[in-house]
């Protein structure tokens, strides 16, 4: 056995933290930019937040003007707003977003490299500034992966990975998911039960730490992420997804994902569709695809989340893809590209796109060809 484990240092998970955010931050952020979007701010989530830090005597930097799927662009401008401020450190309030964007924040507001120069693996040099990571979505887990997920000026996404981007704090409060949309609810957690599917079939760095995590994760998800969607005020099942989705994090921050997120990042990149819902729109096509490799890693994974299976790999399996597609219709999320306005003329585009992921796809049990991609993206228009 051989395998290196990152995580956060400091993890608070506590209802109301939020509001206690200024003494956990402590002396380490006095002139912090506070980067999140407007749909945080009018859901009235930002201002217990800044209410605590001012009374912790710290001067803010409000930056609400983070963009889903955070463009090069957007990006830039937060780094100059820091700059500006002579910020001394970074706090992320929102979903993967925002907390994407303060990362890269926390890392170039005080160096020479640009965003274009870390774009890739380890690619990182010097100190990055103080950070700290508040989701408000049960999703990324981004507060607890050195990942950072861009999109380019040419519409493609990318990734800044380097273990700088661990923040030195990550405040979950789960009272913060209770008026998440069941739409963003659904999505989000999906994109989480994908972290632990994926960082459990790795073919390169999967880890005793990580399948543990992930499969509690799986259990997490799979068995609150419906009664979250049905009932928005459940606190047992917003704190369980709270959870599930940072332990999630915790996983494939180091046994990365692989081709559900792969044939995903073209639908965010060229299409704008939320990413836990490109990831929910490929995830069938692409359990079935991995199956004939990754069978006997499904099976285990079946007993997680649908105990009463038996009999072979191949049954367990396939009873493992049942139940997570029945899961994934309860929610109700779309089901076809063709109801996001994706045409058969924009597939061979997705395809050639989804190809420039391998960074992704040479974690994924079976390699992905442009005619599979093409194929999957197909059987799902
Ligand atoms: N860094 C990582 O490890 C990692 C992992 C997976 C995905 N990502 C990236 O994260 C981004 C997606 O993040 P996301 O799915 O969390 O969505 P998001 O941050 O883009 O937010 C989606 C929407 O939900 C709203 N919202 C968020 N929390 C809310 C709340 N509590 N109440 C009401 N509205 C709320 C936001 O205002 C926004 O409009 C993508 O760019 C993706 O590529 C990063
Ligand atoms: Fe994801």
């Amino acid at each position: 056995m051989n395998f290196t484990f990152h995580t956060t240092p400091e993890i608070v998970f506590r209802s109301g933290s939020i509001r206690e955010i200024g003494d956990l931050m402590g002396a380490r952020f006095k002139r912090p930019i506070l980067l999140t979007d407007k749909g945080l701010i009018e859901a009235g989530l930002v201002e217990p937040a800044i209410g605590s830090l001012e009374a912790a005597g710290v001067s803010i930097l409000l930056f609400d003007d983070v963009a889903a799927d955070p463009p090069a662009g957007k990006v830039k401008q937060a780094v100059n707003a820091a700059r500006a401020h002579r910020a001394d450190s970074v706090i992320g309030l929102g979903g993967g977003s925002s907390m994407d964007t303060a990362k890269v924040v926390s890392v170039l507001m005080n160096s020479e490299q640009s965003l274009e120069d870390i774009y890739g693996t380890d690619t990182v040099r010097g100190k990055r500034a103080p950070l700290a990571l508040c989701p408000t979505t049960s999703g990324t887990g981004s507060e607890v992966t050195s990942i950072s997920v861009i999109t380019t000026e040419e519409d493609t996404k990318v990734a800044v990975v380097d273990n700088a981007l661990y923040p030195d704090l990550a405040v979950l409060d789960p009272e913060l998911t209770f008026g998440l949309p069941r739409h963003v609810t659904a999505a989000t957690g999906i994109d989480a039960m994908v972290h632990a599917i994926e960082a459990y079939t790795n073919i390169n760095r999967k880890n005793p730490v990580s399948d543990a995590l992930a499969r509690e994760a799986l259990r997490l998800l799979s068995s609150n992420i419906v009664a979250a969607c049905e009932k928005p005020g459940d606190r047992n099942a917003r704190e369980a997804m709270m959870l599930g989705a940072m332990l999630a994090g915790q996983a494939f921050a180091n046994s990365p994902v692989g081709a559900v997120h792969g044939m995903a990042y073209p639908l965010g990149g060229i299409f704008h569709v939320p990413h836990g819902l490109s990831n929910s729109l490929m995830l069938e096509p692409v359990l079935r695809f991995n199956a004939p490799n990754a069978d006997h890693q499904y099976a285990e994974l079946a007993d997680v989340i649908a105990p009463g299976a038996t009999g072979t790999h191949a049954q367990k399996c396939d009873a493992f893809i049942r139940r997570i597609v029945e899961i994934v219709e309860a929610t109700g999320v779309e089901r076809r590209l063709s109801q996001l306005g994706i045409s058969h003329n924009d597939l061979p585009r997705m395809a050639e796109d989804a190809m420039k992921g391998q960074r992704v796809l040479q974690n994924n049990p079976r390699a992905v060809t442009y005619d599979d991609a093409l194929a999957m993206y197909t059987e799902v228009l």
